[in-house]
Order: structure tokens, then sequence, then C-alpha cells
């Protein structure tokens, strides 16, 4: 696998955040290299303060942080840990790290961006530089070509203003923006909609996992949270905190921690807990990497619907170490709960972990099983 990027006679090291062994996937895009060179070629003159918004590893910050103020906005935790140690990694300057919920700073010079998949999240994001960005200032997304379909254009042309695309080059295209467009979009942040037959009403911000309903897994799994009066519980890759409030309901004296690697998704847990809750409970929502940094045999209870993909990249890698993280952050005696597709194989990777005696499926249907691991 390549780590160094060089171009324009300037070649720079870069790495996935975590670091993995064997790890086959590059750090950064062609995406990444189209907007570079494009950007070189325009020679700018340096000190321009400069947006990067969903910069997947850190590559195009460290790239303009060498002659350029920049601002990298990303709604991922992991995003910002790759940009920082990437930035270290080259001996590069400082950059100002914002999560896409923060305000755009002032006076920016040139905005560049990596089109997100969420077409919601997108859409957020346009108004936003709608609302903040000078109508002269330029702005240039990229993407894979077969990903940018007329509708996607016609997105940048509603919420943020006038578009032009470039030719492709290494399948890749970019995007050419002003933010003109009239009227000012107002863009809510929140979606609103019921769990039914859960009394339950979520919140979800722009680039919460599936903010529109919800998650199929998520919704067996409801039916099959324990009542065991836990002194506490983590629930891991929590998303929206739906699983969280039922699993609070069922254990009103547990402690809650919710962990996301997407800060709106921590926000979102955060604000649903405190709304669907009655009694107050110790509650802590964190933005994180899965359970780094965690104490180990501190937690009695773990429930995850774990992620298959990473950025564009489908991968079991985060739900593997999700589960080693687990295993060491158990007490002995607590248990792992997990919901996956059954095509997954999670039974053969918990078994692994905890011991085949130690794992047993506690339901399943047709598409997904629910596994339940303990800690001896
Ligand atoms: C399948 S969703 C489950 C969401 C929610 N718990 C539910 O059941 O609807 C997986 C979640 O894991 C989060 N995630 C992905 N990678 C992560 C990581 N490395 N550390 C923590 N959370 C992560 C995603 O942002 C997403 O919210």
């Amino acid at each position: 696998m390549k780590t160094e990027l060089s171009l324009f006679e300037r070649t720079l090291t870069f790495h996935r955040f975590p670091i993995r062994n064997n790890e086959l996937l590059q750090a950064w895009d062609a995406g990444d290299e189209y907007l570079i060179s494009h950007i070189e070629e325009l020679e700018l003159t340096s000190s321009k303060r400069i947006l990067i918004l969903n910069d997947s590893f850190g590559a195009l910050s460290c790239w303009f942080s060498a002659q350029h103020q920049v601002f990298m906005m990303s709604d991922s935790f992991i995003a910002h840990k790759a940009t920082l140690e990437n930035l270290k990694r080259n001996s590069c300057n400082d950059v100002t790290l914002l999560s896409t919920m923060d305000e755009i700073p002032n006076e920016i010079d040139l905005v560049l961006m990596q089109i997100p998949r969420n077409n919601r999240h997108l859409v957020w994001i346009l108004s936003k530089l709608r609302q903040s960005v000078d109508e002269k200032c330029p702005i240039i997304s990229v993407n894979k070509a077969k990903e940018i379909h007329s509708s996607t254009l016609q997105l940048f042309e509603k919420y943020l203003g006038d578009t032009k695309t470039s030719l492709a080059w290494k399948k890749h295209r970019l995007v050419f923006s002003f933010a003109n467009c009239t009227p000012v979009p107002n863009v809510d942040e929140e979606v609103r909609w019921e769990v039914e037959n859960e009394k339950m009403s979520l919140v979800n911000l722009p680039n919460v996992y599936s903010g529109e309903s919800l998650d199929q897994g998520a919704r067996l799994l409801l039916e099959h949270l324990p009542s065991e009066d836990l002194t506490d519980f983590i629930d891991l890759g929590c998303g929206n905190g739906v699983l969280s409030i039922k699993l609070a309901r069922l254990n009103p004296n547990a402690s809650i921690t919710c962990v996301d690697e997407s800060f709106m998704a921590v926000e979102a847990a955060r604000r649903n807990l405190n709304n669907n809750l009655q009694t107050q409970p110790e509650i802590t929502c964190i933005a994180n990497n899965c359970l780094d940094e965690f104490e180990t045999e501190s937690a009695s209870f773990i429930v995850c619907n774990p992620p298959f993909h990473q950025q564009q990249a489908i991968t079991d890698h985060i739900a593997w170490q999700m589960f080693c993280d687990s295993k060491q952050v158990l007490k002995k005696g607590g248990k792992l709960l997990v919901i996956g597709n059954r095509h997954l194989g999670y039974d053969i990777k918990l078994a692994r972990l905890f011991g085949h005696t130690q794992v047993k499926t506690v339901a399943s249907n047709n598409k997904f099983v629910i596994l339940q691991a303990t800690k001896y």
C-alpha cells in the first residue's frame, strides 16, 4: 500500500487512522490529487484562509498548511485524529479542526470539499456555505465522477449557487461553485420522527446514521434488550441513541455512556436521551474511536450495532475493533450484546475472542442475528 504522495516535487507521508497491520487502503485518493494539482496550477499567493471540508485522513490539510491558514471541518472524530497524526508525521503547520456543526470561520478565501456520501449532510453543508461565505469565494468540490449525478448538481444549484463541472481525471470530477443562490436557503438541522410502539421521539442531525428512519437491526435489538438492573452500560456506535434510551428505561439505575465517531451522532444521542427519559441518570456522550483509552474492566454491559463501512470502504475491521475493545473494557461477568446481518459471521469472531461456550444467540430473523458474549 502506497503511503507517499509525491506531487510538484514535494513528498508527504500519509497513514489512515487507526494504523493497521497489512493495511490495503491508501490515506488519500485521486480526488485529493486532482484538487491539489488544480490549486497548485492557480499559483495562489500565500496566507490564504482555506476551508477544507471532509478531508478524509488529512492529506489536503497537510498539503495546504505549508503556505496557507487551513480550517479543516469534518463530522468525523477519526478524520480529526488522522489529520492531527499526519500533520505531526510531516512536521506541518497547525490547522484549526472544526466539526460540521461549528460556525464557518469569517473571511474564507477558498473552500475545498470532498463531497460527502450522505445527501442530507451535503445539503446542510451547502446551506451553511451559502450563509457564511462571500459570493466571490471559489468553492471547489470533488468526488468520483460516477457519484456526481445531475441530482447532486441540482442540490449545489439550489442550496449554494452557480455550479459547473470539470472534465474527469482518474475517474474524478471537480465541481466549481459560488455561494450566490437566492433566496438564501434555510435548512433545519433536525429531522424528528417517532419510534413506533416505543413512545420515543428522536431528533436526527444531518449526518446521523439512519437519520430518516429506524435502522432495521436496531428495530429488532429494541425487542431484546435486557432488564437486569444494570448499574452501567455503554452504547458503542450509538448513532441517535435509540438503543440507550430503551436500555435506560429498562434499567433506570444505570449510568449511560454513548460513544460514536460522528460528532453529530454524539450530539443527537445527548439531545434524545435528555428529551426521552423521565429519570435523570448519569449520561456521558463522547466522540471517540471505538473504546480507545477507556479503562479496562470498567463496564458491566455493552450494546453494539456495529458499522460495516469506513467512509467509502466496506470493511468489518471496525466491528472487530469494537469487539476487541469491548472484551478489554468489560468487567469479569460483563456482557456484550451485538446485532449483525447473518452473513457477517460475528458469531465466529465473538467465539474466537470470548470462547465458544461464552457466546449465545439471543434472537434471530431471516436477516439479522443478536449475539451475547460474556467475559469470564
Ligand atoms: C450501524 S450504526 C448504529 C447506530 C445506532 N446504534 C442504531 O442502532 O441505530 C453504527 C454507528 O457506529 C458509528 N461508528 C463508526 N465507526 C466508529 C468508530 N470507529 N468508533 C465509534 N463509532 C463508530 C457510526 O457513526 C454509526 O453511528
